[in-house]
């Protein structure tokens, strides 16, 4: 009697939602992007498969799955360029550039992001946070709101500029803040609701846009024609990024490569930063027993003096606070990848091209990595009660080969930047301001943040 060789078990399709027979998903993701994945990861076995008309996306939520994902198989992906538009502003800057040319620039970028990299820049920082705390004076007990998410914003901008081009930045510093307001106020809508996707763009709204990209481009093109005029030592990444162009490419090409990794590494940095703090800002505030001790862990550490580099790893409560923060209010809220080649994602089949998701948002929420979810913690992020925890739970700054090149100056720039207005001020949101968080390429609060000053 002859045996048939054994089949191999057909893989386990990921499990689909209930929704609309033509719709499927798409309507209930539109009503509550964020809710709604929060859901499916919670009720779902670590990957799930949404319909959104006609597309199918996965979402990995668990962190065993999200490390297969990103790292153990991350070469088999790309980055997923949700909006066309978002390549038309960055070009191919660090990050959305793939393969070799991605590895150059990684290559080049990597050492301004060493600890002692860092280090040498804490003073640069800690200024230009002094100076942007002090110009808030004037709201300190007017009564009159600062609108802190576009003052983080500028406070944050000068910071990146400061890095990556240098002193020369300042005189076009208000110039490109004043382009980017404009961009944020017309930067083309994602679908919002059920019917959201109906909405035409608007021209006018696109032409705005079209002249704030043309006003910001032209100002990093004046940075960079000037250090080309006079090289010097004292432009943040230029003289780097100078170097590493290639000699074959014509003065125009090696010109435009550069205005592409300058404005990549400018949006990189500021707008994540500049969402982070907003919301770090507004958990203190509606946590006074939270801000009391970061206030009193401040006065310990600086006794009213600026903060240098050796002050950081002092600050061990604002660290864990800045943690929690970013866990619930995760800056780039999802990641999305395409599939280059027919994978598997936990045991589930995964066809080349498919679009593959993170919710950072919903991972960070997992009740059973994180009990509790929603209640704002630091101490969460205690040794002692770490230990155990998925070292994957949480990702606010990605991981794999694609993960944030700059998530150690990011926090560095947060503890600096929090330490420097808790000194001087005490933020309250501006009674009746209504606050939501709104996923677009960042997580930024739909309605601004109006905080009212209070001077300590
Ligand atoms: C709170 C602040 C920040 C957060 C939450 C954050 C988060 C992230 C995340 C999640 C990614 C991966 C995106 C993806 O895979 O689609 C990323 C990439 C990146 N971030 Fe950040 N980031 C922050 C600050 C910064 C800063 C300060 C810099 C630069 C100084 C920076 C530069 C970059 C760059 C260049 C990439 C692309 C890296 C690559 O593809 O090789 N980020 N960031």
């Amino acid at each position: 009697m002859t045996t048939l060789p054994a089949q191999p078990a057909p893989s386990p399709e990921p499990p689909t939602p209930p929704g609309d027979w033509w719709f499927g998903n798409l309507l209930e993701f539109r009503a509550d992007p964020l809710g709604y994945l929060a859901r499916v990861a919670r009720d779902s076995d670590g990957i799930g498969k949404l319909r959104f008309k006609r597309d199918v996306v996965y979402l990995v939520s668990e962190p065993d799955l999200i490390k297969e994902l990103l790292i153990d198989h991350g070469r088999k992906y790309r980055k997923n360029t949700r909006y066309a538009f978002m390549r038309r502003v960055l070009g191919q800057g660090l990050l959305l550039s793939e393969g070799e040319d991605w590895r150059g620039q990684r290559r080049v970028a990597q050492p301004f992001f060493t600890p002692k990299g860092i280090a040498e820049r804490v003073d640069d920082v800690a200024r230009l946070a002094a100076e942007a705390a002090e110009s808030w004076r004037p709201y300190a007990g007017a009564g009159e709101p600062l609108e802190t998410e576009a003052a983080f914003s500028r406070l944050a901008q000068r910071q990146a500029l400061q890095f990556i081009v240098g002193p020369m930045h300042e005189r076009a510093a208000d110039e490109i803040a004043r382009h980017v307001e404009v961009s944020v106020q017309n930067w083309p809508e994602r679908p919002r609701g059920r019917l959201g996707g109906l909405r035409p763009p608007n021209p006018l709204r696109l032409m705005r846009l079209k002249r704030a990209i043309e006003g910001t481009d032209a100002c990093f093109f004046g940075f960079i024609d000037e250090y080309l005029a006079r090289p010097t030592e004292d432009a943040g990444m230029l003289p780097a990024l100078v170097a590493a162009l290639d000699p074959a490419w014509t003065s125009e090409m090696k010109r435009r490569r550069l205005r592409d990794q300058l404005v990549t590494l400018f949006l990189a940095a500021f707008e994540t930063s500049a969402t982070g703090l907003c919301w770090t800002m507004y958990v203190l505030d509606r946590h006074p027993e939270v801000l009391a001790r970061v206030e009193e862990e401040v006065g310990r550490v600086l006794n009213g003096r600026a903060p240098t580099a050796e002050d950081l790893p002092r600050f061990e409560y604002l660290d864990r606070v800045i943690s929690e923060s970013l866990r619930l209010y995760s800056p780039i809220h999802s990641l999305s990848r395409v599939a280059l080649e027919d994978d598997t994602i936990g045991g589930c089949p995964i066809p080349a091209g498919s679009t593959v998701m993170v919710s950072l948002y919903a991972t960070h929420r997992l009740p059973h990595h994180w009990p509790d979810p929603e209640r704002f913690d630091p101490d969460r992020f205690l040794p002692e009660r770490s230990a155990g925890r998925h070292r994957y739970a949480y990702i606010p700054f990605a991981i794999g080969h694609r993960n944030c090149i700059g998530g150690r100056q990011a926090v560095v720039n947060a503890k600096v930047n929090i330490a420097t207005i808790v000194q001087r001020y005490r933020l309250r949101l501006a009674p009746g301001h209504p606050v939501e968080p709104d996923p677009r390429t960042t997580m930024r609060p739909r309605f601004g943040m109006k905080m009212l000053v209070e001077a300590r």
